[in-house]
């Protein structure tokens, strides 16, 4: 079983994110991705298939009988993406990884643990997993081998989730400038200014959507991005042209546009300051930055920077390495269970029509073979006749499956 077990997957490992989109199965609806999955299964004749499409990688995880070899990545690749050409062809199929066995099984648990993920600790690949599971579920393709690897792979993944500090400290500087600046609690009258709505300051307002600040107001080039940024908190929106003209003042400045040049300069700020004399905040995510330094030296600013947050990050993302090599111990134990469980696995198979069968010869027994016999009795002795067999069908269903579980855990 567990040498029909194979894992065909690409990576942000092994090539970069626009080809790995190209290598996603293009379908223009669910209806389609679902007929294509199934014919994969049919025509290749998998047992079992899962598939998974992430912006960081796209996995195949099946169970066949039938060789897999570099002609069978061909073929299949030919399958998903039947209008690339020789040259590409050759391309993807190289870039595709084959692992087998226990080798699929250590990469399945790698992923959700995400060891292999291009951000290390970044749990959301665990509900990535979890989604590709129900969903290939839901549409027949999977089976019990993909059933037990996934479910012990979530295991292993929430243990080691629990015992190392692999997801713990952020490596986002987004979400480290808004934890720095919530150092300093919101009350609910704060009020905020954002300059830029790309995707920063969206993930910075996702972020700090959850304090809900009711006093927002966003400046960018284009209005409907600042509308659209705006609309999270119930805010405002202008163009960034109407900033020099802002008089209401504000508390918490959130600055990141692509502009090359300081857009906060300390003309521009003293007119934000509306008069007011008191410490502001002022995040400024943008490379390079766009709040001029005189800003910075000549107000009284608590100024939260992305140089300083890129440091933090990288440290973070230090430690987080450091914890994969607890992680991979943690995971070594979970995997050499797996064999076991899969052999009880396949027992339980195996044995899942004993008790109808020992429920029928016990009917054969009492209606065909004893029937005259039986006829014969009192009321009182044949029906202790039928308690005891009863209980002896009770006690015998159980021994099969328990002797192959303890087999299975000896071998
Ligand atoms: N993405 C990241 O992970 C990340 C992390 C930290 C810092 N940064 C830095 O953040 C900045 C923005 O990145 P982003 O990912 O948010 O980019 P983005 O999604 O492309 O958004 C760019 C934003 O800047 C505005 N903008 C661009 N050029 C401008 C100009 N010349 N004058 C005024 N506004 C201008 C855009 O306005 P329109 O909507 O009108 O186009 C938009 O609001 C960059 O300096 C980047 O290096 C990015």
């Amino acid at each position: 079983m567990l040498k029909r077990f194979h894992i065909l997957t690409v990576s942000h490992k092994h090539t970069q994110l626009s080809t790995l989109a190209d290598l996603a199965i293009q379908a223009p609806d669910e209806d389609a991705l679902r007929t294509k999955l199934l014919r994969l299964k049919s025509e290749f004749g998998l047992d079992e298939l899962m598939y998974m499409a992430t912006c960081n990688r796209v996995m195949y995880a099946f169970s066949t009988a039938n060789p897999v070899n570099a002609g069978f990545i061909g073929a299949f690749t030919d399958l998903i993406h039947p209008r690339l050409s020789e040259a590409q062809l050759t391309e993807y199929t190289g870039i595709f990884q084959l692992l087998s066995g226990m080798d699929a099984v250590n990469h399945l648990f790698e992923v959700a643990a995400s060891i292999d993920s291009l951000v290390v600790g970044e749990r959301q690949i665990l509900r990535q997993l979890r989604e590709a599971y129900e969903r290939s579920s839901a549409w027949g393709l999977t089976g019990d081998t993909i059933k037990l690897a996934l479910q012990h792979a979530i295991v292993a993944a929430k243990s080691v989730y629990s015992k190392t500090g692999i997801g713990e400290k952020s490596v986002s500087v987004v979400a480290l400038a808004i934890r720095q600046l919530l150092q300093k609690p919101l009350n609910e009258d704060t009020r905020i200014l954002f300059i830029g709505a790309g995707q920063t300051n969206e993930l910075a307002a996702k972020i700090l959507a959850k304090q809900q600040p009711r006093n927002v107001a966003v400046f960018n080039r284009s209005l409907d991005k600042a509308q659209r940024l705006a609309d999270q908190f119930g805010g405002k929106a202008f163009p960034l042209s109407d900033l020099d003209g802002y008089t209401e003042g504000f508390d918490i400045a959130i600055v990141c546009t692509g502009a090359q040049h300081a857009i906060v300069t300390p003309d521009l700020y003293k007119r934000l300051l509306a008069g007011e004399s008191g410490e502001k905040t002022v995040i400024d995510l943008s490379v390079p930055n766009n709040v001029h330094p005189d800003v910075v030296s000549d107000f009284p600013v608590r100024f939260i920077e992305i140089e300083g947050l890129r440091k933090m990050a990288q440290a973070n993302q230090a430690y987080r390495e450091e914890e994969v090599k607890k992680a991979r111990e943690i995971l070594s134990a979970f995997l050499d269970e797996f064999p076991m469980l899969l052999k009880q696995r396949q027992a339980e198979i195996a044995f899942r029509s004993v008790p109808e069968e020992v429920k029928a010869v016990k009917h054969k027994a009492i209606n065909e073979v004893f029937r005259g016999e039986l006829d014969q009795l009192d009321p009182s002795a044949r029906a202790l006749i039928e308690k005891m067999m009863d209980y002896m069908e009770k006690k015998c269903v159980g021994i099969p499956m328990r002797v192959a579980r303890e087999a299975a855990a000896m071998r």
